[in-house]
């Protein structure tokens, strides 16, 4: 048996995968296990509660469980949640949107995939056309999305340290040169793994640059608002025509009902609904039937001011607490500032090692983080930074994230000096 080029591209063991399948096999034998690596949101039981009252009122009304799982939606999403959400963008942030702008995807992961085979790769005349990150480190869910290598470029960011142990990374505009071959601009806001929150000058300034250039500014939203509502700033939610925004109701609380959403100009959005007629017929209904009653009334935004984001935000105030009281005197560190995500990024200024030695023996003590490597593809030059940094998910067990937290200082402390 032999794959294609693109089968093999696809299935090469490199990088985050095989860091998952060497994770699997080592999490084999250990007693107990700290799971501070994946992206699963947190179980919040009343968030819980309100899809077991949904799916209760979906059973008793009529006919609609059986129209829920037994017929096709269309490729660009469901009809009354496709104008509910219109409805709702359009009323909240007076966006000129209506249902021909928004496409839904089974989870916003296809989404990405869809818009960078969309703009990236070989134009019609043989030009190779890429991905521009202007901020890097970014999502590590996109490195291994293109079919070919060299689609993603990247650039470095400014790190601005404004206290003692924290740090922000600024877009460096003043180096933001855009290449002729530079098809699209993408950035994710909150962003994972950092916990970042592109300011509104910044997020200004790269949709001012991708409108003179007119090329598409892909924003990111999965943890922003209206929902779920993980962001801790106050910034400003923004749309444009040329703007491509990325939202999913995953970390709402429905990660298993893949359900993404992009809100685009109508071009793209049939281009979007065309690539899910060919991969997969249709968008699956579930989320959407769940949901839509919510973005009618309002309740999802309630969910999300009241709920989600003050549950989100003390759980990562008392992450952030625990690194200082383990780390304070013990390791040369540093913090991203969390404004958002579900994810606290950590910096260790003096690791006398890679963070993937860290990694190795954090493994060996049943604490598992994402070594920080992964997150910095597309850059053109080195970077030691790309090696000082780890992420951590802190939305789990709070006895689990304190306890890895004090691991995680007891190992960095033995590799400094
Ligand atoms: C920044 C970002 N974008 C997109 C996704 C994909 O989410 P989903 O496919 O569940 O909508 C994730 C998941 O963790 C993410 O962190």
């Amino acid at each position: 048996m032999r794959f294609s080029r693109i089968g093999e591209k696809y299935t090469s063991k490199s990088g985050i995968l095989a860091l998952m399948d060497d994770l699997g096999a080592a999490l084999q034998g250990t007693d107990k296990v700290y799971m501070l690596g994946g992206g699963n949101p947190a179980h919040i039981p009343q968030v819980n509660e309100i899809w077991r009252r949904r799916m209760e009122e979906i059973l008793a009304a009529g006919d609609e469980f059986e129209r829920m799982l037994a017929n096709y939606d269309g490729p660009q999403g469901n009809k009354a949640f496709l104008e509910a959400l219109a409805g709702m963008l359009s009323e909240r942030y007076g966006w000129a949107v209506g249902p021909e702008n928004i496409a839904v995807t089974n989870g916003s992961q296809s989404a990405f995939y869809y818009l960078f085979t969309l703009f990236a790769g070989q134009d019609s005349a043989g030009k190779l056309r890429k991905v521009l990150f202007p901020l890097t480190p970014e999502y590590v869910g996109y490195a291994d999305q293109p079919s070919e290598a060299g689609f993603f470029v990247s650039r470095r960011s400014v790190i601005d340290e404004f206290e003692e142990h924290r740090f922000k990374y600024r877009v460096d505009l003043d180096n933001l040169e855009i290449g002729d071959d530079i098809a699209a601009l993408c950035v994710s806001r909150p962003t994972n793994p950092t916990g970042n929150v592109l300011t509104d000058s910044e997020i200004s300034a790269l949709s001012s640059v991708a409108a003179d250039r007119e090329l598409p500014l892909f924003i990111d939203n999965a943890y922003g608002v209206p929902f779920p509502g993980i962001i801790f700033e106050e910034v400003k939610p923004v749309w444009d025509r040329h703007i491509i925004l990325g939202m999913s109701l995953s970390k709402l609380g429905l990660p298993a009902s893949r359900t993404g959403i992009i809100v685009a100009d109508v071009p793209v959005i049939d281009a979007l609904s065309s690539l899910n007629a060919v991969m997969s017929l249709a968008t699956g209904s579930v989320g959407q039937v769940i949901t839509t009653p919510l973005l009618k009334n309002g309740e999802i935004l309630r969910i999300s001011k009241d709920i989600i984001r003050p549950y989100y935000k003390q759980k990562a105030n008392k992450a952030l607490s625990w690194i200082d009281e383990f780390f304070e005197g013990r390791v040369d560190y540093s913090v991203h500032k969390s404004e958002g995500a579900i994810f606290l990024w950590i910096w260790f200024k003096n690791l006398r090692v890679p963070v993937s030695e860290l990694y190795e023996r954090l493994k060996k003590r049943g604490v598992i983080v994402v070594p920080g490597q992964f997150f910095f593809y597309g850059l053109e030059e080195e970077w030691e930074h790309r090696n000082q940094c780890i992420r951590i998910n802190y939305g789990q067990a709070e006895e689990d994230v304190r306890r890895g937290i004090e691991i995680i200082a007891e190992e960095a402390q033995k590799l400094h000096g």
